[in-house]
């Protein structure tokens, strides 16, 4: 048979083996195995080559010599597989085949019957022409994590990812903070999008998030205890459709922070209370884009769309404040839903810059609520998608919740160790794979495929806003728009600067 790939050799076991390659087998590659009445698939983890004439000759001239008599058939090939299950029920065979057994590439038959029952078309495989298509429930609700170098295919996997899941009307919310996905199009089918401009309920928030968002320092306890007795009397007196606009309920807050400089109590206090007077005011003044009242992020949510969250324009601190308090909503409602009706309403959630609002070794509001939804979101029908190309600073607690990787190039080896640590099926040598991904390929492992695969990601046919920039056609465009040879800047020269 002219699919032999070559014979079982050395000591073997039933999870990997070694064997004498009589072609040149290529790494990610698939094989099969049989033995005890058993159709063993395996994947090819790694590969060696020799030479026995070379071995040991260190004098360039004998080397040279020896050369002359070198032929193909000089050199061995030594692969080593990683057993993966048998073709059937994909179970680990209980005793290892013997030493000489044959190994065969696998069958495309076989191969497009694993890759091909999933509904989520997300590539091909990089070793042999299989499509791979992803089982959709286990993808969300076994969360999952895009991981890779800057550049190598993260955004164009989430716009591929994003088609699919419009295909089959998935209700699904991206926080977009690079505005890659505001504008997505897809060639052959239309992605039904629903722009969401983010706002905070300010009446709903906790007293410290409003303080946060007005800027109080958060070490600054005096006024957050002035805030804290403002607001919970204003609460405690006045229901939330008792206002109008948000300025009406700040400016309450306000009055009761000018009535308490007054009172003798609070004399020493004076100045706390003044700066956090102005916080306020400025909190109306600068966050108005961002602030509401008697407003539910759900319902700006629209159930099978693609639902992008334009956090563009926000900075750091009201990012991670808009995240929370989403991701925190979210899960309420779908709890509720689930109680109230029995009945699950799913939601995927894609994060991009994971490792902004999910640090490893810092304390943000979103890695509250994101932390529930890894641990409980299965239940509820809300599953997340961590996307980073910072791994080793993304949460560990969050990042092994993620069951699902589609892993591009990592390099450093404490990105791949960090991801190693989360995913107990990222072995070592699919771990040495991982710096010698090209751009769009990538290892994907979890229980969204039956067995790992390393893939070659398709590219996301259409638009999407986070392609690399051409500078050298940009450029030629402006040259040829007849720009003058010399410019004299009279302003360098100008006094007055
Ligand atoms: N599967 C693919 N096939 C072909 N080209 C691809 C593929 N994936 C990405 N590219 C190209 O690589 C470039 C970078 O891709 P992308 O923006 O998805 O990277 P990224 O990992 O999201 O980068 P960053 O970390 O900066 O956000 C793009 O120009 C894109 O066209
Ligand atoms: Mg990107």
């Amino acid at each position: 048979m002219d699919n032999l790939m070559g014979y079982v050799i050395g000591e073997t076991s039933n999870t990997e083996l070694n064997f004498l390659a009589k072609q040149l087998p290529e790494i990610g590659s698939y094989v099969s195995i049989n033995y005890c009445d058993l159709e063993i698939l395996g994947m090819v983890e790694s590969v060696n080559q020799g030479c026995k004439i070379f071995e040991e000759v260190y004098n360039i001239k004998d080397f040279e010599k020896l050369k002359y008599f070198e032929n193909n058939d000089s050199y061995y090939t030594i692969g080593k597989i990683k057993i993966l299950g048998d073709v059937k029920n994909m179970q680990i065979p209980r005793i290892p085949p013997k030493p000489g057994t044959e190994v065969y590439n696998a069958s495309e038959k076989i191969l497009g019957e694993i890759f091909s029952k999933g509904t989520i078309e997300i590539g091909n495989l990089i070793s042999a022409d299989s499509k791979v298509k992803l089982d959709v429930n286990k993808l969300c609700s076994r969360h999952l994590a895009i991981l890779a170098i800057t550049g190598m295919g993260k955004s164009n996997t989430v716009s591929v990812l994003l088609e699919e899941l419009n295909n089959i009307h998935a209700t699904v919310l991206v926080f977009d903070m690079h505005r890659e996905y505001v504008e997505i199009e897809a060639k052959s089918s239309i992605i039904r999008r629903n722009i969401i401009r983010p706002k905070i309920n300010v009446y709903n928030m906790s007293y410290d998030a409003l303080m946060t968002l007005a800027g109080v320092d958060p070490q600054a306890t005096v006024q957050r205890a002035m805030g804290r007795r403002a607001m919970k009397k204003i609460k405690e007196t006045y229901k939330e459709v008792d206002f109008n606009t948000v300025d009406e309920y700040i400016n309450s807050i306000i009055n009761e922070l000018n009535y308490y400089m007054g009172m003798d109590e609070f004399k020493s206090k004076v100045d706390s209370i003044l700066t956090l007077i102005m916080r306020f005011e400025d909190l109306m003044t600068f966050k108005d884009k961002i602030t509401a009242i008697n407003y539910n992020p759900i319902q700006d949510i629209k159930e099978n769309y693609v639902n992008i969250v334009d956090i563009s324009e926000l900075d750091e601190s009201s990012t991670d404040l808009i995240i929370s308090y989403f991701t925190g909503e979210i899960l309420k409602d779908r709890k509720k839903v689930l109680w109230d009706t029995k009945v699950a309403k799913p939601i995927f959630i894609i994060y991009e810059e994971a490792h902004l609002i999910v640090p490893q070794n810092r304390p943000t509001k979103s890695k509250v609520p994101i932390s529930k939804i890894a641990r409980e979101g299965r239940k509820f029908g809300v599953g997340i998608c961590l996307v980073s190309q910072r791994p080793k600073t993304l949460d560990q607690e969050s990042l092994s919740q993620c069951n699902n990787f589609i892993i591009s190039k990592l390099i450093e080896p404490s990105d791949q160790k960090h991801v190693q640590h989360a995913s107990e099926n990222l072995s070592e040598d699919l771990l040495k794979q991982l710096p010698g991904l090209n751009v769009g390929e990538a290892v994907i492992i979890g229980p969204c495929l039956k067995i790992p695969a390393m893939v070659k990601i398709k590219r996301f046919e259409g638009e999407y806003g986070g392609e690399d920039v051409k500078f050298d056609e940009l450029w030629t465009i402006e040259k040829e728009k007849n720009i003058p040879e010399f410019i004299e800047s009279n302003e360098l020269f100008n006094d007055d600067l």
